[in-house]
């Protein structure tokens, strides 16, 4: 049997005076990835945020690897093995691309110390440079010097880091051409394919309908619908009536 990994229930969750997440529930087995689909304002980064520990719930229970975390801080979750890449990446402009790296693997230090730490930061910039030659090449740029697409790379290693066990995307390919967009999913497949978990938000492409295990659609604050991704991918209908893809940002 598959071990649970994220177990999200009846969440609520928002802004002042402001309900954004209405009884939401999200699971996640090991090894699973699961797509989070929904209109601008839907409420899905609220909800990354919210299994991320930087929005409080309200209401409602997260649980992670059978341990309730819903009152945990979020560098503490980074710790235990949950890593957001967040909506516009937020690089750290006036630092290198080596710190906005470190600034991934900063809870390392108080999980397996000081030494034990350092090893691994110097393991996931190596990892990372592999991985993305293009920023191994200018290590000590700013990151305000890097395109969108170099950005988003970045923001991915910075995520890495941590060797997280679930990672969570918001929108990757916000603000990115289409060539580049397809690039961004090029590596969250391969990521995919070495077994990452991962929950990918998007809010009208399909694209991670081609390797995602489960989708569920929000729908101001709510999860209104659930389902295979195949089943999902293969219903037009069904798609269009949630969240009216736009078919012309598919076609290219
Ligand atoms: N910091 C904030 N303060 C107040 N309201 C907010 C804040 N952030 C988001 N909201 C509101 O919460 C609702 C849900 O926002 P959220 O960003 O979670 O949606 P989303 O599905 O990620 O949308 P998008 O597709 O635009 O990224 C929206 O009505 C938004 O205006
Ligand atoms: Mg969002």
């Amino acid at each position: 049997m598959t071990e649970e990994l994220l177990n999200v229930e009846a969440i609520e969750a928002g802004y002042g005076d402001t309900r954004v997440l209405h009884g939401v529930d999200l699971h996640l087995s090991e090894g699973e990835a699961i797509a989070v689909l929904g209109a601008n304002g839907a409420g899905k980064s609220t909800l990354m945020m919210t299994i991320a520990g930087i929005v409080p719930s309200r209401a409602g229970r997260v649980s992670y690897g059978g341990e309730e975390i819903t009152a945990t801080p979020a560098e503490e979750r980074v710790g235990l093995g949950i890593a957001l890449v967040p909506e516009g990446r937020q690089i750290f402009g006036s630092l290198t691309i080596e710190e906005n790296l470190k600034i991934g693997a900063a809870c390392l230090k108080h999980r397996i110390g000081a030494t034990a730490a350092r090893k691994q930061v110097d393991e996931g910039i190596e990892r990372a440079f592999t991985r993305f030659p293009v920023l191994g090449k200018r290590p000590n740029d700013s990151g305000s010097a890097l395109s969108g697409g170099q950005q988003q790379m970045l923001a991915i290693s910075r995520a890495l880091m941590s060797s997280p066990k679930l990672l969570l995307m918001d929108e990757p390919c916000m603000g990115l051409s289409p060539k580049l967009g397809n690039e961004v999913y090029d590596i969250l497949k391969a990521l995919r394919s070495e077994g990452q978990s991962m929950v990918i938000v998007e809010e009208s492409s399909r694209r991670a309908l081609d390797f995602v295990d489960r989708a569920c659609v929000l729908k101001v604050g709510r999860k209104v619908l659930e389902a295979e991704a195949a089943e999902l991918a293969d219903d037009e209908n069904l798609l269009s009536a949630y969240f009216g893809i736009d078919q012309a940002v598919e076609q290219q």
